[in-house]
Formats: structure tokens, C-alpha cells, sequence
């Protein structure tokens, strides 16, 4: 058996969180790869929303196993306010949740570094969720880090204070006052007084080698689905560096993030929305600083999942879709938010850039919105609401159009398009069987 992968193609926030929750009856496994709690993943059903940060989107369907994989960075005071809440709804993740031992921890003073940083970067800042991921990946990487499974170790506290006792170092050096600065509305001693009380509650949940676990299963033919956070466009290798996140987002990172080789990955769906956000700094070629750029928030209700920020709007980028299919090896694509383009008369897509006066589809190594511009194609809207259809079959013409006009640029089929963020909004073509 494979293992199937999803991730989102533009600059997160997809949709991914809806689609792997929609995925997950056809599942035994959901598992998530890279990335931290900088992640905000939404599912929604019976009128109930909910937001995971460090849980796969699995976690509803009592009988998945959900599975943080190595290559995640885990925040326990933030994983225990997700378990909190999700036992709030009767979902008790401690039956289906399971964590690699070889996932690092995010410390308190991990955060402090990450806002001391982007403090320090002025104007040109990253734009940073400030959950710590940065300096977290920066010590995996120096090999200073700590991991989940050295939490039941005598050496612990040791550890524990030997690596704080650094980053308050660093952090003195470019005298940033901690006291300015609140996690999670909470001073730093209290923050840290809370971080370790979530320590001991996570340690009810079972930390396991998810590299055997996840290879035996795939042996015992059980069905995975690798849960990718961010999007490939934020991915530290070939997103718009440096305003992207500090993991590999693109599928290769599956091999290292759960322990997977190459020949075992099966289907890849790749989630993009019918237009563009961008939440944080960086370029973004087709933004709309303008009346329809206001419209696709209002309507895409695009404010971040784990930040609350408003998300920056565009019209669809088919050069950086384009990018993000060739770097994944993308088999499906998946559409979401369709029905946010409902009530444009006319809506705009870009099929390549204009650089240095000269017409390109590629990315330059210079990605900066000073030496990109767009060229724009006018599409005709479809006005009418499609976040009622069932099927694929009533799809308004102009959409048909537009479903045509992506499939033929990026040569792969849509199987799925999400017509709102309900689970049912979801409409299906050409799934494999699935
Ligand atoms: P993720 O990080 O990729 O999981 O995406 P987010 O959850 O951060 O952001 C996607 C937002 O769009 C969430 O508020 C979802 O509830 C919502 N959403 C997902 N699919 C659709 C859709 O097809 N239509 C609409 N209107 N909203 C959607
Ligand atoms: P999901 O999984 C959208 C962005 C931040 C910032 C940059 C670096 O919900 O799609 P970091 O906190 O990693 O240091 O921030 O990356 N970013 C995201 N944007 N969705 C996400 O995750 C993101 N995770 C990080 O806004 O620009
Ligand atoms: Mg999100």
C-alpha cells in the first residue's frame, strides 16, 4: 500500500484542513508531517467550526488514527488547549492521537527568540505567526533541540534550562525586553508555568517510532494520507524566500517527516483556491490592493485561522501553481472557495508575468513584486450561487470554463471542488476509486 499526500499549492490556507477531514472515511490514518502550531487548519460540520493547529484534521473520525509525525514541531500549551477544546465537543483525542517521539518541542523561550527576530527585522520582517517555529527548526537543524521523547528522561530540566539559558542569551544580546512582549496574552513566567503543566497532561498521549508504526501499517495494507501544513510557496527551499516558513512544504518532505521512502507515496492532491491569499509579508504578484481585492476578503472571510490578521487577495496565479505542481509531482488538484467568485461579474486569472519587459511563466531567483508584474485574462462570472450544488453535473457553464482553462494550463484533472466550507459543499469527479 502508498501512502497519499495533501498539501496546498499557494501560500497556505487552501482549504487542506476541510479537504483531509472530507478524505478521511476513505482513511485509516491521517498524518501530519512538517510544520508546527503555526498551522490553522478549519473543518466545519453541523454548524459547528473548529480550528487545529498541532492535530491532524482526521481527529473527528473516531476510527482514524491520527498521527504527528516527526517532522512536526509541537507547542504543548498549545497542543493541550487544542485537546481541551476538542474535549469540550465529546472528542476524546487521547483514544486516536498518537506522537512521534522524534518530534521537537517548541519552548517557551523559542517563541521569545522568534519575536526578538522579526522585532530586530524592522520592516523587512518575515511576518512570523511568532509560535516559534524559526528558532524551533533552527536548533532541530544545530542539533540543540529537544524532542518529545526526551520528556520522560532525568536529564530533562537539565536540558531544559541549559537551552533556555542560551536563547536568553541571544535574546540580551539584542536587548529585547521580554516584558513587551506577551505570549499568548501571558508574561513569559506564566507562559512557561502553563508550558510545563501541558507537559505532564500530553504525556498521557502515546508517543511512539511513527517511522515503524507508519511502514508496518503501510505493510498491513492500511490506507495513510499525510496531512501537509503552510503551502509550497512557503516552503523554506523554493518558496519566496526569506518570507516563507522555516519547513520543507513540498512532498519530499513526507519521506522525511514520517519516515516514508519515495517509492512508498501514492496519490498527491494538491489544494489551491480559485484566487490567492497571502497572510504575512512577501511578494504576491496578482494582490489586489483594491475594491475586489476587499470583495474576495469579505466574502472568502479571509482573516487567519491562528493569527486573526486579514489575508492579503489576488486573482488566481497560474505561473506559481504551475511551479508548485512540478516541484510536488501533483497527480489531483482540488479547488476550494469557489463559491466566493459568485457574485463577480468578471473575474481575472493570470497566465504568466511580465519581468524585465519580457513575457515568463517562471519564477526568478529575484521574486519581488518590484520585478514582477501580471499580465491578466478576463473570465466571465457565472452569478449564481453554487454553494448549494450536489454534484458536478450543475456546474454553471462559466465554471466549466474556468474548470477547462486550469486543467488544460496545468495539465491535471480537478477531482474535487469545495463550494463552501461546510464537509457537504464538497462536489467530486475522477477520484481513482476513492
Ligand atoms: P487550511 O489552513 O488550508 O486548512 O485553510 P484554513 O482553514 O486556514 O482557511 C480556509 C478557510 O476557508 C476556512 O475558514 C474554511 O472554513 C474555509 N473554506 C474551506 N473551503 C471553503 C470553500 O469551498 N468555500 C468557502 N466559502 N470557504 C471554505
Ligand atoms: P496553514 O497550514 C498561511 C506564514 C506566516 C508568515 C510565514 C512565516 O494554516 O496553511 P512562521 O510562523 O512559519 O514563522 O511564519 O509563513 N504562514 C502561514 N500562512 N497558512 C499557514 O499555515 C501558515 N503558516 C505560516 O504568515 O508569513
Ligand atoms: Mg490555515
Amino acid at each position: 500500500m502508498k501512502i497519499d499526500i495533501i498539501l496546498g499549492l499557494q501560500w497556505g490556507d487552501e482549504g487542506k484542513g476541510k479537504i483531509v477531514d472530507v478524505l478521511t472515511p476513505k482513511y485509516d490514518i491521517i498524518a501530519r508531517f512538517q510544520g508546527g502550531p503555526n498551522a490553522g487548519h478549519t473543518l466545519e460540520f453541523n454548524g459547528q467550526k473548529h480550528i487545529l493547529h498541532t492535530i491532524p484534521s482526521g481527529i473527528f473520525h473516531s476510527n482514524t488514527i491520527n498521527i504527528i509525525g516527526n517532522g512536526v514541531i509541537i507547542d504543548p500549551f498549545i497542543l493541550s488547549i487544542e485537546i481541551s477544546k476538542l474535549k469540550e465537543s465529546n472528542i476524546n483525542p487521547y483514544k486516536n492521537l498518537l506522537i512521534s517521539k522524534k518530534a521537537h518541542l517548541i519552548l517557551p523561550s523559542h517563541r521569545m527568540l522568534d519575536a526578538t527576530y522579526e522585532n530586530a527585522k524592522g520592516k523587512a520582517k518575515i511576518g512570523s505567526t511568532l509560535k516559534g517555529i524559526g528558532p524551533t527548526y533552527s536548533d532541530k537543524v544545530s542539533r540543540s533541540g529537544l524532542r518529545i521523547g526526551d520528556i520522560s528522561s532525568k536529564l530533562f530540566f537539565e536540558k531544559y534550562k541549559k537551552l533556555k539559558q542560551k536563547h536568553f542569551q541571544i535574546i540580551d544580546s539584542y536587548d529585547f525586553n521580554i516584558n513587551n512582549h506577551l505570549l499568548d496574552g501571558l508574561s513569559f513566567e506564566q507562559y512557561e508555568e502553563k508550558w510545563f503543566d501541558a507537559l505532564k497532561s500530553i504525556k498521557e498521549i502515546e508517543f511512539i517510532d511513527s517511522e515503524y508504526y507508519i511502514n508496518e501499517c503501510l505493510n498491513q495494507n492500511k490506507r495513510i494520507l499525510a496531512e501537509g501544513a503552510q503551502g509550497t510557496l512557503l516552503d523554506i527551499d523554493f518558496g519566496s524566500y526569506p518570507f516563507v516558513t522555516s519547513s520543507n512544504t513540498v512532498c519530499s518532505a513526507v519521506c522525511s517527516g514520517l519516515g516514508v521512502a519515495p517509492t512508498k507515496i501514492g496519490n498527491i492532491f494538491g489544494v489551491f483556491k480559485a484566487y490567492c491569499t497571502r497572510v504575512g509579508g512577501g511578494p504576491f504578484p496578482t494582490e489586489l490592493n483594491n475594491h475586489d481585492g476587499d470583495t474576495l476578503r469579505l466574502k472568502g472571510h479571509e482573516f487567519g485561522s491562528t493569527t486573526g490578521r486579514p489575508r492579503r487577495c489576488g486573482w488566481l496565479d497560474i505561473p506559481a501553481l504551475k511551479y508548485s505542481i512540478m516541484l510536488n509531482g501533483v497527480t489531483h488538484l482540488i479547488m476550494t472557495k469557489a463559491d466566493v467568485l459568485n457574485e463577480f461579474d468578471y473575474f481575472n486569472v493570470c497566465p504568466k508575468y511580465k519581468h524585465n519587459n519580457q513575457e515568463t511563466e517562471h519564477i526568478p531567483f529575484e521574486f519581488t513584486d518590484e520585478s514582477l508584474s501580471p499580465v491578466f485574462l478576463k473570465f466571465k462570472g457565472w452569478k449564481s450561487n453554487i454553494s448549494m450544488l450536489t454534484s458536478f453535473e450543475n456546474i454553471p457553464e462559466e465554471l466549466l470554463n474556468y474548470i477547462r482553462y486550469i486543467t488544460k494550463a496545468t495539465n491535471i484533472p480537478i477531482s474535487i471542488i469545495s463550494v463552501g466550507p461546510d464537509r457537504k459543499q464538497t462536489l467530486y469527479k475522477n477520484m481513482l476509486g476513492l
